[in-house]
């Protein structure tokens, strides 16, 4: 028995790789991710990020390479050994999907206050008042005034879907979170808020992050660490000031000097 469990990597990822038919997707992708810590997946368009993220939440089944998540109890489960009740559990309760799209992360033909009820319900939370009193709560936490409750999504703005998506997976206190492009397709000013609005979120509840973005200064702002990938390989990893500030592959310093295509 050991009792150092903070220790130990949260999430650890071993040779991942994906292929879509002849097609790369992700290949050899090797981390590990600690608690409370916060991750950035950068690289062009078509580079791998998405389906890196995917197959950390176990989302698609990779072609080769394991993950392995320490679980609430201390112990430690090999995400693809498991049953898939239980991934599914995982994915309800223990984790968050910040899609980009807010349309694939809620239901949008759902009230706001449904939306974020609906993760405790799967946790097992039965009692209404309580439910609501908590929703509510997470309304006022990503800024959105509580008389919209009992609207749908379908009646919000990009910027307010977006924070209604971040307290919908926030709601169960998940101890990772997933988000693919958060603040992409928002205009700057609401980016910004939104951005400052994580940080806090993701430093007072010491989440584990990882987030996708194109946007170095997203990477900047949120993460501790950051990887860059390329062709479907991660080809630099480290602390996100010493890459962004020092990067050593040509590829991570045309990055840097913004010379490639977002
Ligand atoms: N479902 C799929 N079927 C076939 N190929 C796919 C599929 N999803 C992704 N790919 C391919 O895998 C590679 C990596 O794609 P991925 O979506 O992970 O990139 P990305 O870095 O997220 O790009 P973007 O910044 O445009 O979102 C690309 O060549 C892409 O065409
Ligand atoms: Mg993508």
């Amino acid at each position: 028995m050991s009792t150092a469990n903070d220790e130990l990597p949260l999430l650890v990822a071993q040779g991942l790789t994906k292929w879509y038919g002849r097609r790369l997707g992700c290949r050899d992708a090797s981390f590990e991710l600690y608690e409370g810590e916060v991750m950035a997946v950068v690289g062009e368009s078509g580079s791998g990020k998405t389906t890196l993220l995917q197959l950390l939440s176990a989302q698609v089944e990779p072609s080769a390479g394991q993950i392995l998540y320490r679980m609430r109890d201390g112990s430690t489960a090999d995400l693809w050994s498991m049953s898939e009740p239980m991934r599914r559990f995982l994915f309800r309760t223990d984790w968050g999907y910040v899609h980009q799209d807010p349309k694939l992360g809620l239901r949008m033909g759902v009230s706001a206050g449904g939306n974020v009820g609906e993760r405790l319900m799967a946790v097992g939370d039965r009692n209404y008042g309580a439910i609501r009193a908590a929703a509510a709560d997470w309304l006022g936490r990503v800024e959105i005034p509580e008389s919209r409750i009992d609207d749908t999504p379908r009646t919000y703005s990009g910027g307010m879907r977006q924070r209604l998506q971040i307290a919908r997976n926030l709601v169960t206190a998940p101890r990772l979170i997933f988000m693919d492009e958060p603040t992409g397709g928002l205009d700057v000013s609401v980016q910004a808020r939104l951005l400052d609005l994580l940080r806090r979120i993701v430093s007072e509840m010491r989440i584990a992050a990882i987030v996708v973005t194109h946007d170095l200064a997203v990477a900047r702002l949120l993460s501790n660490r950051i990887m860059v990938m390329k062709d479907g390989k991660v080809i630099e990893h480290g602390l996100t000031d010493q890459v962004l500030d020092d990067p050593h592959e040509p590829y991570t310093q045309l990055l840097v000097s913004s010379i490639l295509p977002a």
